[in-house]
């Protein structure tokens, strides 16, 4: 559609505010984009190491996410996804994973066991079936059949954890703000990354062992599409991290992208979404959980926000490696 089609076609459909941030979102994906990966939390610049690997090398950015969030994943100290998270109420970890692609192609698994790469199992799930999301033990006999290998996710050191949080003998999930700050001691809960890559197209994906000690088949929301992840090329891309429950009450991601696509810059967006939270739970509600968004433009711009302090977005792109500290609401 060239411009002038363009501008008849949605110059009957929208006020002219509306209209003037539309074409500058229009003017934006038809320019040359940059290779850039962001990841949620400043201990994923390893894991952003490993997507730019890929950029650089010249692959998709659904390669560069894929294989980037593999890293925290694989690691057994990193107690917020994979091996060594931590598990649920009942001492089982449950892994939920979801991945976007810049055609609108989604793949997901909610509450999978004993499998390391659940992002692995997200995206063949995507590619080889007429289904987004497959859970519990649909998912783990999918991986089995691709030829995933059953492993022992629960580490000695998550055991251990478990352990001293059953002592506790009453049911307090890492829900409040302080459980979370206890996980993110190394910067980290809930990898969310988004990427561009060389052909300017964007990509996202998201894993993570969920919230610790949650009621045995609780799914948060990084495997669901819209919440803990959206992309729309033509746009931008959105992920988020914290407490889940939060997340999905205002379909997340979604909310950022959408506020992107209305002309707000990628932290703005974020701050919206997080602002309509506050708007509908009240401050002393959201004083006590705390949620993050990382957000990038189809322009290649970048934002972070969050509802509490501490959250932290790690980038790469070819200036090098950086941490932001995000902007906090209250
Ligand atoms: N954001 C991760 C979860 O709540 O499960």
């Amino acid at each position: 559609m060239n411009r002038r089609k363009f501008v008849q076609t949605i110059g009957a459909l929208a006020p002219l505010t509306t209209l003037s941030k539309n074409l500058s979102a229009f003017e934006g994906n038809v320019s040359q984009k940059k290779s850039i990966v962001i990841s949620t939390w400043s201990g994923n610049t390893k894991a952003n190491e490993k997507a730019w690997e890929q950029l650089i090398a010249g692959k998709s950015a659904l390669d560069a996410v894929h294989q980037g969030v593999m890293v925290p994943e694989a690691d057994p100290e990193d107690m917020s996804v994979g091996l060594g998270g931590l598990p649920d109420r009942d001492g089982i970890v449950t892994l939920d994973a979801c991945i976007m692609d810049h055609a609108g192609n989604i793949g997901a698994v909610m509450g999978l066991e004993n499998i390391v790469h659940a992002i692995s199992v997200a995206r063949l799930v995507m590619e080889k079936t007429p289904h987004v999301q497959l859970v519990g033990d649909g998912a783990l006999q999918f991986a089995l059949e691709h030829g995933f290998e059953k492993e022992n996710l629960l580490t000695s050191k998550s055991k251990k954890a478990w352990k001293a949080w059953l002592k506790q003998s009453q049911y307090n999930p890492m829900t409040t703000v302080e459980e979370i700050e206890k996980r993110i001691e190394k910067n980290h809960d809930t990898i969310g990354m988004l990427a561009i890559d060389s052909f300017s197209n964007l990509s996202g994906a998201c894993t993570t062992s969920g919230m610790a000690y949650k009621l045995h088949g609780r799914v948060g929301d990084s495997p669901i599409i819209g919440a803990g992840l959206y992309v729309d090329n033509e746009v931008g891309a959105a992920s988020a991290t914290g407490v889940g429950e939060e997340v999905v009450r205002i379909c997340g991601s979604h909310t950022v992208v959408e506020a992107m696509r209305y002309g707000h810059s990628p932290e703005e967006a974020c701050k919206i979404a997080l602002e309509r939270l506050v708007k509908m739970k009240g401050k002393p509600y959201c004083q006590k959980v705390q949620i993050g968004f990382i957000a990038l433009n189809n322009k290649g711009e970048t934002g972070c926000y969050s509802l509490l302090p501490n959250f932290t977005m790690a980038v790469r792109n070819e200036e090098g490696s950086n941490v932001i500290s995000s902007k906090s609401l209250l």
